[in-house]
């Protein structure tokens, strides 16, 4: 048996998009009409094509998910956009096992990472091409695309955390992020 194993890596990753090459890699995909609920302006929404896809997801599992301990990679692409005054973004999410953490990095693009407590304090961190950023346990996280082109990045976190996609579809943000004259606006909400 050869101790250095030439084949070894489990996927490449081509760091030019965070893209993942490799067998058992996971994709997904949301269209705008799955994101209904995160956009505040109803009637900008109801004139847009709602099969347009707004960001795609892979990610990996190198062993049994629900192992505590084990971790998932993963990368996600957001197109540009915006649904009136509101830019493009994706659904957001605590973690069902709410004390778990994760790490985003971003490749490409520009954007802003949208973080919440369970108390609804919110602030935000802006993304941009090699910006590392720790989201807490207990923190709901979104991404927003304030740029003209698709925003890349590479997150890692424990494959036990699930998404508990329901609290922000109900309750929303307490943060929204709006174009005004052309540049991202960081406003309250109260959803
Ligand atoms: O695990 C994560 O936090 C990311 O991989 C997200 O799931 C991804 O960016 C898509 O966002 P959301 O899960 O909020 O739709
Ligand atoms: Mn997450």
């Amino acid at each position: 048996m050869n101790i250095v194993d030439p084949n070894s890596a489990i996927a490449s990753i081509d760091w030019n998009d965070g893209s993942l090459r490799g067998p058992g890699i996971q994709q997904s995909e949301k269209t705008l009409g799955q994101l209904q609920a995160v956009f505040k302006d109803g009637e900008a929404f109801a004139a847009m094509d709602r099969t347009q896809v707004v960001y795609r997801v892979q990610w990996l599992s190198a062993e049994a998910a629900d192992r505590e301990g084990a971790l998932l990679w993963g990368n996600t692409t957001l197109e540009p956009g915006k649904v009136g005054d509101e830019y493009f973004m994706t659904h957001g999410h605590f973690h069902l096992k709410r004390d778990r953490s994760e790490f985003y990095a971003t490749v490409q693009g520009e954007g802003m990472l949208v973080l919440m407590d369970e108390n609804r304090e919110g602030r935000v961190e802006k993304m941009k091409a090699g910006s590392l950023h720790y989201i807490n346990g207990n923190v709901a996280h979104r991404v927003v695309n304030t740029g003209p082109s698709q925003l890349r990045f590479v997150a890692c976190w424990p494959a036990d955390a699930g998404h508990d996609y329901g609290t922000i579809a109900e309750e929303g943000f307490s943060l929204r992020v709006v174009s005004q004259n052309g540049a991202p606006v960081v406003l309250r909400s109260n959803r």
